[in-house]
């Protein structure tokens, strides 16, 4: 296939890329750009179109290139020569011209693009800064404040926001071909002019110090920790404040700084890890998958509401079933008010609220659910029940439909044994709130038909969720491995810690919560009535849960009674830390013979993070997850773990699995082996001196 090719229409020369999926400017496209700039400087055309085929202009530089030995001609040499074209080059865009992509177009000296493109610099969600001239590019077309906003966020904007900022010189209806040769004719017969942005002054609203050192300042606390915003804000004011060759050259060191970096390999990682996820490995691609209609959903409570919303808000209707009248209107209730906050914030209107809710119908009585294609079980977390309901759903269902439970522990494959059709019983688990988390965990049962299998993996696409497989387990992948995490710190808690020591040193790693702040918001009232269910054998250790239940005992079930691990300024909502939960803790330890101490904030660091990787490992060892990356997947999207760490599986790896397992065994010797057994995959890694990822592409 030619990726690239070049012809002459009149006296308009084509450049049409053709490189699937996305256009990515791997060595081969930048070098058949290349020798089609060249060529073209010496044929009858008078002016030069660049233009894509496929589903998209380039989509960017080719991530997969990146940490390589870099090959020639390098983004940043092409676009010189692009620029520096005798003859003018317009570049037509559809689909999302992106990174590199926009960058290739800013370096043309024209851009038209149809109204349905998008145009952005999403590099910083990759821990860089746009590497081939953007920095210095976008703020002398549009400003210094909107080249921050920009390329700072990384979020791509319409063609009619990159028209009204100057990105572009026009908007396109219709045929993309046809519209950018008449552009080319206008050009031509305005003479030609060459457009060279890097010619164009700075405007200099917005250059005061002032300005720079506020706008840092909101970085950093919206980017806690990462270090690619800052850098792309040096950049800037380097295009303000320099000449476009000094500035390109200081572009290109940061870039290069950034490249190098832990945090972009982590979210390099993070955006193949992403894309990953959804592929079940040893099914067969591409088979016909049936379209999944209308959806039940049984119980309006937390989760149902939310589950609903995701289905409705992609035009797929949903029936409601609860209990009784009062139940489903207190369902639809909540679900209202979830809407309600959406539009007050401006992110929805009144009307498409209204058209979203009125996709749901509710219900109390199971033949309703009869033509479902999906039904979705979010009953109370009680084995029992959830047997009763999927019995019923056994009855009245039509042959094929999907019926899944929503259960956070419970073994789906008793679940699926209470029907005569396992084979379409699978986990789907949402997380709280199920309409904000990208997250969807699938769980495939025993007997769950690949089929089954394949259709949820593109529900979950359909409904914009990042879906992961997990197989039967307590808790999945993420609680089964929150619970040890959850034990560590409430053991950090008994022997010497403050709820404050543990969620600041794990704040300052990067978890948008600390794991005490959580179980306040989440209510310790789930974790005690988990526990009720279980054993005194499965509830283990009571050192690993006696604070929570001393906590709940006093009616401290957290934010929503105002007080848990912390108290809540009733009108701030603000955390604020309580010397009760100080002596409750004391009179614990007390109670148990742990002598408190202080705990190092390392320590507490390695302790949390430790636990979380070793369950892990554990998880890798028994095929519950299909690989490490998935894991990462889990804790980014469903649990606030910094993507700029890479996920627990990816930073084991960056901190090297041999400390990882010592450390492991140091805490067996020191806080009993009964919480620190290493895993066996660890310890076979260590011997064998392997990374977890090469363990995973071997
Ligand atoms: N490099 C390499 N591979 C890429 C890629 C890129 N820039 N962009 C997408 N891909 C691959 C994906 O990994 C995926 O591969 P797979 O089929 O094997 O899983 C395939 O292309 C399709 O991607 P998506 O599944 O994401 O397809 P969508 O249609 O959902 O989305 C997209 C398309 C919006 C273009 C999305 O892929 C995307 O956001 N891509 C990344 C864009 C980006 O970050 N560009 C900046 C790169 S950095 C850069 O340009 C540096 C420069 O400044 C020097
Ligand atoms: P909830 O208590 O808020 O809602 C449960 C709803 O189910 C109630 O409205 C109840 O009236 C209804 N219900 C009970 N029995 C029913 C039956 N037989 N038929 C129809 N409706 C019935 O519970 P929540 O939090 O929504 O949890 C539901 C499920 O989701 C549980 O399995 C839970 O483990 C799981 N889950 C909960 C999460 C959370 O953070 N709350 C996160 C992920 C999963």
């Amino acid at each position: 296939m030619t990726i690239v090719s070049y012809q002459l229409e009149g006296d308009i020369g084509v450049i049409r890329l053709n490189h699937p999926p996305v256009n990515a400017l791997s060595q081969a496209l930048r070098l058949g750009i290349l020798d089609a700039v060249t060529q073209a400087q010496n044929d009858a055309s008078l002016a030069l179109i660049l233009i894509c085929e496929g589903r998209t202009f380039i989509a960017g530089a080719d991530i997969s290139e990146f940490g390589k030995q870099p090959v020639y001609p390098s983004l940043p040499e092409l676009l010189d020569l692009v620029e520096a074209s005798q003859k003018p080059i317009i570049a037509a865009i559809h689909g999302t011209a992106l990174g590199g992509g926009l960058e290739t177009a800013l370096a043309c000296h024209y851009r038209c693009a149809l109204s349905t493109a998008q145009v952005g610099l999403p590099e910083v969600k990759l821990g860089l800064l746009p590497g081939a001239g953007g920095t210095q590019r976008v703020p002398r077309l549009a400003g210094v404040k909107a080249a921050l906003d920009l390329i700072t966020t990384g979020t791509p904007i319409t063609a009619a926001k990159a028209l009204s900022m100057g990105l572009i010189d026009k908007v396109i209806e219709g045929n993309l071909l046809t519209a950018a040769l008449d552009f080319a004719k206008e050009v031509i017969a305005q003479g030609a002019v060459l457009k060279r942005v890097r010619d164009l002054d700075v405007d200099k609203e917005n250059s005061s110090a002032e300005f720079f050192v506020e706008f840092r300042e909101k970085l950093s606390k919206r980017f806690r920790g990462q270090e690619a915003p800052q850098r792309i804000v040096e950049c800037i004011e380097a295009a303000l404040n320099k000449p476009f060759n000094e500035g390109i050259k200081i572009e290109r060191t940061l870039f290069v700084e950034c490249m190098q970096s832990p945090q972009s390999a982590s979210l390099r990682h993070m955006f193949f890890a992403e894309r990953m996820s959804s592929k079940i490995k040893g099914l067969p691609k591409g088979s016909q998958l049936k379209d999944i209609k209308r959806v039940g959903i049984i119980g309006g409570g937390t989760m149902g509401g939310g589950i609903a919303m995701n289905f409705v808000n992609v035009g797929i209707p949903v029936t409601l079933l609860e209990i009784n009248d009062e139940a489903l209107q207190r369902g639809k209730d909540i679900i209202a008010k979830n809407y309600a906050m959406t539009v007050n914030k401006g992110k929805l209107t009144t009307e498409l609220a209204a058209q979203r809710q009125a996709l749901i119908t509710g219900t109390t009585d199971y033949n309703d659910l009869a033509e479902m294609d999906l039904v979705i079980e979010a009953v109370f977390e009680n084995l029992d029940i959830k047997k009763q309901v999927f019995a019923k759903l056994d009855k009245v269902c039509k042959q094929g439909t999907i019926l899944a439970s929503n259960t956070s522990y419970q073994d789906v494959n008793l679940i699926a044994e209470s029907t005569s059709r396992p084979q379409d019983v699978i986990g789907l688990h949402f997380f709280s709130p199920a309409n904000v988390m990208k997250l969807l965990e699938i769980i495939r049962c025993d007997k769950t038909s690949d089929k089954v299998l394949e259709v949820s993996m593109a529900i979950a696409k359909t409904i914009k969720k990042v879906p992961v497989l997990s197989r039967v387990s307590y808790g999945f992948i993420g609680n089964r491995m929150l619970r040890q995490y959850a034990r560590e710190a409430q053991l950090c808690l008994l022997e010497g810690s403050t709820p404050q020591d543990i969620d600041t040193v794990m704040q300052s790693f990067g978890m948008a919560m600390g794991p005490l702040a959580v179980a306040d918001l989440a209510g310790i009232d789930i974790g005690y009535k988990a526990r009720e269910g279980l054993t005194d054998e499965e509830k283990g250790d009571a050192r690993t849960y006696c604070i929570a239940d001393a906590l709940y005992e006093m009616g401290r079930l957290g934010q929503k009674t105002g007080a848990g691990y912390y108290k809540y300024d009733p009108e701030t909502r603000q955390r604020i830390a309580d010397p009760v939960v100080l002596e409750v803790i004391k009179a614990q330890a007390k109670n148990k013979g742990v002598k408190r101490k202080k705990i190092d904030d390392v320590t507490i660091l390695e302790r949390l993070t430790f636990a979380l990787i070793n369950e892990g490992f554990k998880i890798l060892e028994e095929g519950i997850a299909q690989r490490p990356s998935d894991i990462d997947v889990v804790y980014v999207f469903g649990y606030g773990f910094p993507a700029y760490r890479g996920g627990p599986m990816f930073y084991a790896d960056t901190i090297g699995l041999e400390k990882v397992y010592q450390t492991i065994c140091e805490f067996g010797s020191r806080y009993g082996e009964a919480f620190w057994q290493p895993a066996k995959l660890l310890k076979q890694l260590v011997a064998e001196e392997k990374t977890l990822s090469q363990w995973a592409n071997s």
